[in-house]
């Protein structure tokens, strides 16, 4: 399939290119010294990662220790409810620890392990990828530091403990906002000290090159396990595919399995409480191209040209900017990127809890509102949303602020 010039019969060798670009995304913008620390990964990536002994170590590890493959459900009583499209969920809530970041995490340690390195170092906004690397950092003997802003440690005390019992060290950082751009500011920071021991492991397709790449692959394994399961329970390819976007990581790796097919892909966005700026965390649909973070991307930024304060009820989507791969994506109109709002998402989070015994995490419930809403917009088809995660870190939260409904 060809579209803009781009051919995705062979789209996963030329993007990203040598340099990291997806177009014009992407790349590596970071200081000398960082740089050399990621040439290291980058070749350690390609030659290690690609090596057979790493290969089949990782499929052991998903398989007899995440409980790959994780299941596709159909929402019977959720897509009666609606009409006559079929809703299904990727269950990645099912994977160990509840959420699609230890897909990635395990590759990054495992790398770590094969790099000799020591430590591994992170950002974390939901806390996901946080109690992910913990989990990897325990499994391989790594020690584990994991950068989170005081308003994430607040609204998400579970997973604050869950990473502390895996024997994480939480650092908890205090500037701005205090939420998950200061703690990506963080991790660098502490990175750009430690790189000759630890290893950055970044939440997402975020980042210079080669993290949004190296994430994406790791991230794939829910897509092609996606479409091979759907493929063989109904006979055909969904007609859409649908994935919350914060920093891109669940919907690129999902995305990846369907890139060349003809199905429709949806990046869904948090509009928050509405347009405003600072309301919002929906860099695709409101933002301009800047650099952030070390890499080149779609942003949303303030009136001095700086990161502009975003929200979100979901703590994990609330971040100014989103991976390369998804501007460039957008630009070329593989897949559509659209919004949806708080008080969508926490209708979508009880009906789903209440139909078909599924508690979504809230980032998830982003792509299940947009699934039902897409359902009633076609009246017909299949629509398959990827269900990142599960709800139990939001429990607190939801109860607190909008009670049981
Ligand atoms: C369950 C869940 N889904 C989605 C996300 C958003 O991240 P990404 O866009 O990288 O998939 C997070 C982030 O913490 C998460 O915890």
């Amino acid at each position: 399939m060809k579209l803009n010039n781009v051919d995705f019969d062979t789209y996963f060798k030329n993007y990203p290119n040598e340099q990291g670009f997806f177009g014009k995304y992407g790349g590596s913008y970071i200081s000398p010294d960082l740089q050399k620390a990621m040439q290291e990964i980058n070749e350690a990536y390609f030659t290690i990662c690609k090596s057979s002994k790493f290969i089949s170590e990782l499929r052991k590890i998903r398989k007899e220790f995440q409980g790959r493959p994780t299941p596709i459900s159909y929402l019977e009583r959720l897509s009666k409810s609606i009409g006559n499209a079929q809703i299904y969920v990727k269950r990645e809530d099912l994977n160990h620890t509840g959420a699609h970041k230890l897909n990635h995490c395990m590759g990054e340690a495992l790398l770590a392990k094969y790099m000799g390195k020591k430590k591994v170092i992170a950002e974390t906004g939901a806390g996901q990828h946080g109690v992910a690397l913990a989990t990897a950092a325990a499994y391989f003997g790594l020690e584990c530091d994991i950068y989170m802003g005081s308003v994430d440690i607040k609204k998400q005390a579970p997973n604050v403990a869950r990473m502390k019992i895996l024997g994480a060290n939480v650092v908890e950082v205090t500037h701005g906002l205090a939420t998950l751009k200061e703690a990506v500011d963080a991790a660098f920071e502490a990175y750009s000290k430690e790189y000759k021991t630890a290893i950055y492991c970044i939440g997402s397709v975020l980042g210079p090159h080669p993290f949004p790449m190296m994430v994406r692959d790791f991230q794939s394994v829910v897509g092609i396990e996606a479409r091979a399961q759907f493929t063989e329970m109904t006979g055909e390819l969904p007609d859409a595919v649908v994935a919350c976007v914060g920093g891109g990581s669940n919907a690129a790796g999902m995305f990846a399995g369907f890139l060349n097919d003809p199905v429709d892909l949806y990046g869904v966005e948090p509009l928050g409480r509405g347009e405003k700026l600072g309301d919002h965390a929906a860099s695709l649909k409101f933002g301009t191209e800047g650099i952030m973070h070390g890499f080149n991307s779609i942003m949303l930024k303030d009136e001095n040209g700086e990161p502009a304060p975003v929200y979100s009820v979901a703590s994990g989507l609330d971040y100014p900017s989103s991976g390369p791969e998804h501007a460039f994506l957008r630009d070329i109109g593989r897949v559509k990127y659209d919004v949806i709002n708080d008080e969508e998402t926490i209708d979508a989070f009880f009906t789903l809890s209440k139909m078909e015994g599924i508690i979504p995490a809230i980032e998830s419930a982003h792509a299940v509102a947009y699934g039902m809403k897409l359902a009633k917009k076609l009246g017909k088809g299949s629509i398959l949303v990827n269900l990142s995660g599960r709800g139990d870190k939001d429990m607190d939260y939801i109860i607190e602020k909008y009670g049981i409904r």
